[in-house]
């Protein structure tokens, strides 16, 4: 095997790791999601999560890759040869996440070249839907489960969206990953600053940070509340689907994982708040300009994004195409930081596993990834992409963190071991809270959010989509990623392979 790469300082890692993160989970979906779960009321279920899930399993995934060094797959089988399908179950989830994640990115590069001129006109809503996403139920009529054609506004920026990924992955860890973010994580920061001072420095302003953050108390009480912030927390802070083991596992030996991890959680925590007060602050804006509620302005996901922000960009008070370029600009930036993170766990397992080249896992995997994205850049490539994102999210992500937790705390018993290795290392040393928050308190909310959602998608047909549409689209997705899992993890390894490999020496000495 290859002698394994690593990181080439500290904040390379840090960056990557925040660059991972900080994706189109903070921009695109945090503000909703936020608003949609009671505004203020939000931020407790959102700290509890953060504090007692997200952290901690940040910890537990960087100790995993940094013990084991390996991909996602090869850390679960070195802990226990029984748990490895758990790590191919993740990398399954991560694959499925990178063909639709890799077509939003898609959608914001041609925004921000829309957001040149306003080329959206007056019916922003119709734009997105009717003039370039060509819906196919809009266009030509057809039924939910239509793929139609092929949308050209679409594919083309998605070739980019792949040629830029896979050339950064090629590269490998020091010079394609570390470098990539270097380039991107600053710039991403000083755009969106920039965006989010002009957003507060707008008229209404505060009437939309009021809405955000006024608290709904009568809210806070619904599990729905707490499911949408454990969701918001894992999907954003990339844990569960194999991304963080894998990072972790190119970092030096004297790696400082408690205080990375923290660093890690607070930035990305700090650019969703930030991406929270500038969206709001620019619905109110909208709201005092069109005379009307921020209820009756504030839409979800999509929507968000791509039909009410084009339409404040419409009325801003001057600079309207810098700031659409700016805002679209930092979409593609935190999505192609997160996509590279995402397709590297699959390069890395393909790569460990079935013992070939980089570049070879690249086109392999990320090839593999490239094809089947195609079909959500189809005219009915919306829907497929909502099933899967919904119940990739929901029986993928969380279920997984629930597995993985259950498995290390209570199976394997690794929690104490896990727990002074990275001690060891770390200025900042964790104590019975973590293995509380891993061995207790996780288990019991991501468990009883799982039946929750059980319970309600077999109840009620997710956003009244046909059943056939859904067991194909979502049910399928997500169960076949569980049976991927298990066919992969039933691949032999090589003889040598599950010995941890030792550090050589000139590279074990990296700063922390
Ligand atoms: N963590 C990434 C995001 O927030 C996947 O989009």
């Amino acid at each position: 095997m290859e002698a394994r790469e690593q990181w080439g300082t500290r904040a390379g890692f840090i960056l990557a790791a925040v660059g991972s993160a900080v994706g189109l989970g903070n921009i695109w979906r945090f503000p909703y999601v936020a608003y949609e779960n009671g505004g203020g009321a939000f931020f407790i279920p959102y700290l509890f999560a953060l504090l007692t899930a997200g952290i901690p399993l940040l910890i537990m995934e960087f100790t995993m890759g940094h013990k084991y060094r390996g991909s996602a797959p090869l850390s679960y089988a070195r802990m226990n040869k029984k748990t490895e399908w758990i790590g191919w179950w993740q990398v399954a989830i991560a694959f499925v996440i990178s063909t639709y994640y890799a077509v939003i990115i898609a959608w914001a590069m041609a925004y921000t070249y829309f957001a040149v001129g306003q080329q959206w006109g007056e019916d922003t809503g119709g734009f997105l839907m009717a003039d370039y996403l060509q819906r196919v139920d809009i266009v030509n009529g057809a039924d939910i489960g239509s793929v139609g054609s092929i949308v050209p506004g679409v594919f083309i920026p998605l070739i980019l969206v792949w040629v830029i990924t896979l050339g950064v992955l090629f590269k490998g860890v020091k010079k394609g990953i570390e470098v990539a973010n270097r380039i991107f994580i600053p710039t991403l920061l000083v755009m969106f600053l920039l965006i989010v001072i002009r957003a507060l420095t707008l008229e209404g302003a505060s009437l939309g940070l009021e809405t955000f953050f006024k608290p709904n108390w009568s809210e806070i009480m619904s599990p729905g509340v707490w499911v949408a912030a454990y969701g918001q927390i894992f999907f954003s802070l990339s844990i569960a689907f194999a991304i963080m083991i894998t990072y972790s596992s190119y970092l030096p030996k004297k790696a400082d994982i408690n205080n990375n991890a923290f660093i890690a959680g607070f930035s990305n925590s700090s650019v969703e708040l930030l991406a929270g007060f500038g969206i709001f602050a620019t619905l109110g804006f909208m709201a005092t300009t069109a005379g009307s509620s921020i209820e009756e302005v504030a839409a979800g996901g999509i929507g968000l994004a791509f039909v009410v922000f084009p339409q404040i960009l419409n009325s801003f008070p001057g600079f309207n195409g810098l700031f659409g370029v700016l805002f679209f600009g930092s979409l593609v930036f935190a999505g192609l930081s997160s996509l590279i993170s995402i397709v590297e766990t699959f390069v890395a397992g393909v790569q460990e596993k079935f013992k070939v080249s980089r570049t070879k896992a690249v086109i392999l995997g990320g090839g593999l990834s490239a094809i089947i994205s195609v079909l959500f850049a189809t005219q009915g490539g919306l829907f497929f992409l909502d099933a899967a994102d919904y119940f990739i999210n929901t029986f993928g992500i969380a279920l997984a963190g629930l597995v993985s937790v259950i498995t290390i705390s209570w199976f394997v018993k690794k929690l104490k071991p896990f727990q002074e290795h990275a001690n060891a290392t770390s200025d900042l040393r964790t104590g019975l809270w973590w293995r509380v928050c891993l061995g207790v308190v996780t288990p019991i909310v991501l468990g009883y959010m799982f039946i929750m959602n059980l319970i309600n998608n077999l109840q009620n047909n997710y956003e009244g989509y046909p059943t056939s549409f859904l067991l194909y689209s979502g049910w399928a997705v997500a169960i076949g990623a569980i049976i991927l899992g298990f066919i992969f993890a039933s691949l032999k390894w090589g003889e040598k392979d599950l010995e941890v490999p030792a550090y050589s020496e000139e590279k074990g000495e990296n700063a922390k």
